[in-house]
């Protein structure tokens, strides 16, 4: 149902061009749900935003198509994409409480978005909106209509913005960090929610996330994301059974404890363009040198990708812990 091939997103800035995304393919079947994992700063949030339309000013999309049921996305208006977004994408953002209205009822915001999206009159938008509140889970929801987001606790209002996001029937939902600002038996039941929904709905699912555990118990397949890059897709149990790529192992080998768990993982990346434009400049080796190509993706084994240095590029020495 998705197919985004070649897909690059600049930032123009002052300090020169940020490469936020490089190159990205996915492609994604209806009902599957995909995990994307990769330290904070690698892309995650602006691969769904490119998808939603929703690119944060002063960034471009400089190549590459996005196509959803075989239309292309790229290049269309804000009116085009109004009519999209809500009905055949809705995305999930990780703070409900601050992603929802602060001013506006639970119920006007969900009528809003039932409206829009089916063209139905606010009555039976209202009777929708009662039934999506109650599908989610929300206990009495004719009361929550009539609530403020601050009046319920992170959980209700992650559930309430799961209720707006599938309202208007969309069979594509992004989930940036769902859950990481909820607590973990909260987390728990809101993954439960999400992955019910899907069985139910039909609907496929991008779920970003820090936490490889939630990943692997949750999604298909896995795209492993590295300075704006897929480095590393496959399906869940191949990426955990076989990993290839040597960012893809150093994430493993540094899985949090249970203890640990929701904790972000990775160590930041600076947001400045690397010196000399190239990418990878900024993560040397351990002997100091620089790896001097971009990968591509080959298949190590059937739907297994892996980024590779093209064939008679000059191999990096790659280090124990080099990442
Ligand atoms: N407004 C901006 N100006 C310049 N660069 C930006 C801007 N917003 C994002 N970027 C760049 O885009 C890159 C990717 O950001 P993104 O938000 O997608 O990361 P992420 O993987 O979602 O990280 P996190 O795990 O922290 O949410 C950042 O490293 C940054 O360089
Ligand atoms: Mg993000």
């Amino acid at each position: 149902m998705l197919q985004i091939r070649g897909l690059r997103l600049h930032f123009p800035t002052k300090t020169g061009l940020v490469r936020a995304l490089e190159g990205i393919d996915i492609d994604l079947a209806p009902g599957e749900c995909l995990g994307i994992v990769g330290e904070t700063g690698s892309g995650k949030s602006m691969t769904a935003r490119a998808i939603m339309g929703l690119v944060p000013h002063p960034g471009q999309i400089e190549g590459g198509s996005i196509k959803l049921e075989g239309r292309e996305l790229v290049g269309l208006d804000q009116t085009e994409w109004r009519k999209i977004r809500g009905r055949q994408i809705s995305m999930v953002f990780q703070e409900a409480k601050r992603a929802l209205n602060p001013v506006s009822t639970i119920g006007s915001q969900i009528i809003e978005a039932a409206m829009q999206a089916q063209g139905v009159s606010r009555a039976r938008a209202r009777e929708l909106g009662i039934a999506t509140l109650a599908k989610v889970g929300l206990p009495d929801p004719a009361r929550i209509m009539g609530n403020y987001s601050f009046e319920l606790s992170g959980g209700m209002a992650q559930r309430v913005m799961i209720a707006v996001a599938i309202v208007g029937g969309s069979k594509l939902i992004i989930a940036d960090e769902p859950t990481s600002a909820l607590d973990v038996s909260i987390q728990a039941q809101i993954l439960r929610l999400l992955r019910d929904l899907r069985r139910d709905l039909g609907s496929a699912l991008i779920l970003i996330t820090h936490d490889l555990g939630v990943a692997a118990e949750n999604c298909d397949r896995i795209a492993v994301m590295y300075l704006g890059q897929i480095v590393e897709m496959a399906p869940a149990q191949m990426l955990f059974g076989n990993p290839v790529h040597p960012y893809t192992c150093s994430l493993l080998a540094s899985l949090p404890s249970v203890a640990d768990r929701g904790k972000p993982i990775g160590r930041a990346t600076r947001e400045v363009p690397p010196p000399g434009g190239y990418r990878y400049a900024t993560r040397r080796l351990p002997d100091g040198s620089i790896s001097p190509e971009i990968p591509q993706m080959i298949e190590v084994e059937p739907g297994h990708y892996v980024a590779c240095l093209p064939e008679g590029a000059e191999k990096p020495k790659v280090v124990e812990g080099a990442l």
